[in-house]
């Protein structure tokens, strides 16, 4: 760096997630205690530049008498927003970065965020540093994203209460995931956990498959409960998926859970129970796992690092079980992520005898991103 003082700021935008203050206290310890740095953080995401606000962050700040409560706490300190002005305010966000007199800016978002953040740097030359962060886990070439590993323990943890009051009373359990588009947070969970049964968004899924594995259950083995999991955008054979459009007109994925369940019990007669349960922001918050802590300092460390080396305009990644960094445009261009139908998880699962949708079919056909995993 040139200047002796340098100045960054730090947000995090999109919807929350575990770890994403364990990587604000990363960034802020790094850049304070090896580089002497000044940070702020800047809340609520773009509206925070917008409003020309920032707190400064310090180590002293974020102690409570020894006790770090960052590490450990869900949520995010500075606030985050996943839908706003942007567009039409692009230029006073992009003065807003001047107007707090930052010499860069390290930007924690999922796909959707990285994007935009990017948008934004190139058009007004910041010097920019993203951090992968998402509970779907679809942001390209890194393999986990920070907040991940929690909600897949979240729903763990869940499926497996689940399993002794399905085994009590006789019944099938469906249980919805979060992953918007991506089926990544299902599958962890639904292998994890012991599901009977995994519809992700990427293979088409027919209720004649479902009520076959059923069945199949009951008759060959005995099994009289059963553990559906369902990732919130799974689509049958034609396609259709369960969504509504929101008063902002932006279309919401809701109610696959239920459609799953009422068909379990119109097919069987009601002669078998189903029951619904959707976790919903439930898998977005809680205590960070300690993988995702480690996730969030290694990444938080790094990103820090590629600002002291002037390297902007990239993303730190994980590979490999390793920290490495790649440009955010390779990063945008190939994500979201989707399931690999014939990825060696999903192998695993049909191994296993998981009903997971439609083998015989091509479809998979996500308009836009990558396959991966
Ligand atoms: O992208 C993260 C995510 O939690 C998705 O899994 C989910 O569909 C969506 O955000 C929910 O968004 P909101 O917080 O706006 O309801």
């Amino acid at each position: 760096m040139t200047k002796t003082h340098q100045r960054i700021g730090i947000l995090t935008s999109g919807g929350d997630c575990p770890g994403l203050n364990a990587a604000i206290r990363a960034v802020v310890s790094h850049a304070t205690l090896t580089f002497g740095w000044e940070v702020l953080g800047i809340p609520y995401a773009t509206q925070g530049l917008l409003d020309r606000k920032a707190v400064a962050l310090t180590v002293h700040g974020l102690d409570m008498r020894g006790i770090d409560p960052l590490l450990s706490t869900g949520g995010t300190i500075l606030g985050s927003i996943n839908r706003g002005p942007t567009e039409a305010r692009a230029d006073e966000i992009i003065e807003g970065y001047r107007a707090l007199d930052l010499d860069a800016l390290i930007g924690i978002g999922g796909d959707g965020s990285l994007a935009i953040l990017s948008q934004l740097a190139r058009k007004g030359g910041w010097n920019f540093v993203g951090i992968p962060k998402t509970i779907d886990n679809d942001v390209a070439v890194t393999e986990r994203s920070i907040g991940f590993d929690t909600a897949v323990n979240t729903l763990v943890d869940a499926l497996h209460k689940l399993s002794y009051t399905a085994a009590s009373h006789d019944r099938v359990m469906v249980v919805e995931t979060m992953g918007r588009d991506s089926g990544h947070l299902a599958l962890h969970a639904g292998i994890a956990g012991g599901a009977d049964v995994i519809l992700i968004p990427e293979i088409p899924y027919t209720i004649g498959g479902v009520r076959k594995k059923l069945d199949e259950l009951r008759d060959r083995w005995g099994h009289r409960f059963a553990i559906v999991v369902v990732a919130e955008g799974a689509k049958t054979l034609s396609g259709e998926s369960r969504a509504y459009t929101d008063a902002q007109g932006e279309i919401r994925l809701r109610g696959i859970g239920n459609y799953i369940a009422d068909e379990i019990c119109r097919y069987t007669k009601n002669t078998i129970e189903a029951r619904v349960t959707v976790l919903g922001h439930v898998q977005r918050g809680g205590t960070p796992s300690a993988f995702d802590r480690v996730l969030a300092s290694a990444l938080g460390k790094a990103a820090v690092d590629l600002v002291a080396d002037e390297r902007f305009g990239q993303v730190v990644v994980w590979k490999n079980g390793e920290v490495a960094d790649v440009s955010i445009a390779e990063v945008c261009a190939q994500s979201p992520t989707y399931v690999d139908p014939q990825s060696c998880l999903v192998k695993t699962a049909r191994g296993l005898g998981i009903y997971m949708g439609e083998l015989n079919t091509t479809a998979i056909a996500p308009l836009v991103g990558s396959i991966a995993r």
